[in-house]
């Protein structure tokens, strides 16, 4: 009995001091912890993901059981099971840089967050309960937590990049690179365009109006939110017109190699509807000229994906009349429709489908 006893105090005793229970984190940061539920972060092993559990099956290496993507889609632990966590960033002190991926270093320290806040960036706070005689008591910083304010990658962006950098295959080939000048400025990064301020609290113990938003907005979660970074425009020429797609996005408008983004455009003449050539926009990797999944590839086989803060001009040869309307829809597919079928997803209507990025009319004088 006594040595039972034992084991359990000692056992609560490590959990204590070197894992965290991410339950509490919702105590005291509710709506952080909300969007974060709903998050592609939190969702992206392969029991929440349906995408990145399609390719896991058909990967060579799921025979070895060899789960390599664990680095960066369920960096921690909660319990026994691979988990994406608030920690997977908070507890983020460096970024080794690597050929094959970057590399995040974690911090070791018990309760240590780091994170970032204007004017506080030469701060390490640490929780102070100041308690009287009579019981009454005065707390600064947070009651769970020591929070470190002074890593400059929380204010450029670069703590994103040990697992957005790039990721090379097997064979050496790169297969998805996020440019690095996205995670350079104060003023406009990762996390600026990413998680924006939103309403709502930080947390329940010190209110503030916003808080950054933790649902990281992107093509699964909130699409919408970063429509304004990419602006349409037509220019009516001597025969027919130019569509123009600007891009204030410091990186390939779609990262992703799976994806497939597509501009539709109709005139709407009178009650008629007249569409147009659709426009398709790809980077596609493969070997031999020809596509193929991404641990075959050697080269890059087509990319056409629309650049960083480029500003494509599509000319159109059809004539427009005055009155016409002209209704220009830009939108992707998370699986490129060629692949749908290999990654047998065809039963999820919501995976497969197109979605809408930005829209706009123009009215033709
Ligand atoms: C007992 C309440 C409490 C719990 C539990 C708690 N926090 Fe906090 N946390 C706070 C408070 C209060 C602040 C703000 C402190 C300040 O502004 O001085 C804070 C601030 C933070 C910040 C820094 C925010 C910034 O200003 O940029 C991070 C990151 C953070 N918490 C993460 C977590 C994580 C992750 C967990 C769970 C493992 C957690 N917190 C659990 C109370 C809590
Ligand atoms: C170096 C870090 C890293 C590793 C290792 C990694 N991934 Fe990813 N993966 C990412 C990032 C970052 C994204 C989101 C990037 C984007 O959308 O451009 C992502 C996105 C994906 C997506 C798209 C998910 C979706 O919901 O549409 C798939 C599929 C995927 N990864 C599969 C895998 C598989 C399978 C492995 C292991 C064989 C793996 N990844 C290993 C970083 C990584
Ligand atoms: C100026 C704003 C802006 C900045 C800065 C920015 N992005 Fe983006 N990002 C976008 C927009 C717009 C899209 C495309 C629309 C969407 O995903 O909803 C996008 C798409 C993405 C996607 C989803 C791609 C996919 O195929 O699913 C990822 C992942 C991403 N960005 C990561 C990053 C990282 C990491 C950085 C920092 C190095 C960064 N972004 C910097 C605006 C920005
Ligand atoms: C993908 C990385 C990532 C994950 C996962 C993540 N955070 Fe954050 N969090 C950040 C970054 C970056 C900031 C700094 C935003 C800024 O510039 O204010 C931040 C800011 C915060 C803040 C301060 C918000 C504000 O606007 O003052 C709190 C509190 C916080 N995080 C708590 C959490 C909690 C709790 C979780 C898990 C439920 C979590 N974070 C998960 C990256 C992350
Ligand atoms: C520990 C690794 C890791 C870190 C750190 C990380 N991410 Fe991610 N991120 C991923 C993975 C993996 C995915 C793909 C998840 C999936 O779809 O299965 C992803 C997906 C995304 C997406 C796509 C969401 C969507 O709706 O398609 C965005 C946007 C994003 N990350 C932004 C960020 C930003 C901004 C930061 C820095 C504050 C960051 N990430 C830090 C691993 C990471």
């Amino acid at each position: 009995m006594k040595k039972f006893l034992f084991v359990i105090l000692f056992s609560t005793l490590l959990s204590a001091s070197t894992q965290v229970d991410v339950k509490a984190c919702k105590k005291c940061h509710p709506i952080i912890a909300k969007e974060f539920a709903i998050s592609m972060h939190k969702r992206a092993s392969i029991d929440e993901d349906k995408i990145h559990k399609a390719f896991w099956n058909i990967h060579p290496l799921k025979a070895k059981n060899n789960y390599i993507c664990a680095k960066c889609h369920t960096p921690d632990y909660v319990g026994k099971k691979r988990a994406f966590t608030c920690l997977s960033c908070h507890a983020i002190i460096d970024i080794q840089k690597h050929k094959k991926s970057n590399k995040n270093i974690y911090s070791k320290k018990p309760k240590t967050f780091y994170s970032a806040q204007k004017g506080k960036e030469n701060q390490s706070i640490k929780f102070k309960l100041t308690s009287s005689w009579l019981g009454t008591k005065k707390s600064t910083g947070s009651a769970y937590h020591t929070i470190d304010y002074t890593h400059e990658n929380f204010y450029t962006g670069e703590v994103c990049m040990g697992c957005h950098s790039h990721k090379q295959n097997g064979k050496g080939f790169t297969l998805c690179v996020t440019d690095e000048s996205g995670a350079k400025d104060k003023k406009e990064n990762c996390i600026t365009c990413h998680m924006p301020k939103i309403d709502g609290s930080a947390t329940t113990v010190r209110i503030t109006k916003k808080h950054a938003f933790h649902g990281f907005a992107g093509l699964r979660v909130s699409p919408k939110m970063l429509s304004k970074y990419i602006t349409l425009d037509l220019q009516k020429r001597e025969k027919g017109f130019e569509i123009i797609i600007k891009s204030d996005v410091p990186h390939l408008l779609l990262t992703h190699p799976a994806r497939l983004l597509q501009l539709k455009s109709v005139i709407i003449r009178g009650d008629k509807r007249i569409p147009l050539k659709k426009e398709t926009f790809v980077k596609i990797n493969g070997t031999n000229k020809r596509a193929s999944l991404p641990w075959l590839a050697t080269e890059v086989v087509k990319n056409n994906m629309i650049k960083a803060k480029e500003k494509r001009v599509i000319p159109f040869k059809t004539s427009l009349k005055s009155g016409d309307r002209v209704e220009v829809t830009l939108g992707f597919y998370l699986i490129n429709p060629k692949l749908q079928k290999k990654l047998h997803l065809m039963q999820e209507k919501e995976l497969v489908k197109f979605t809408t990025l930005t829209s706009h009319e123009f009215f033709i004088k």
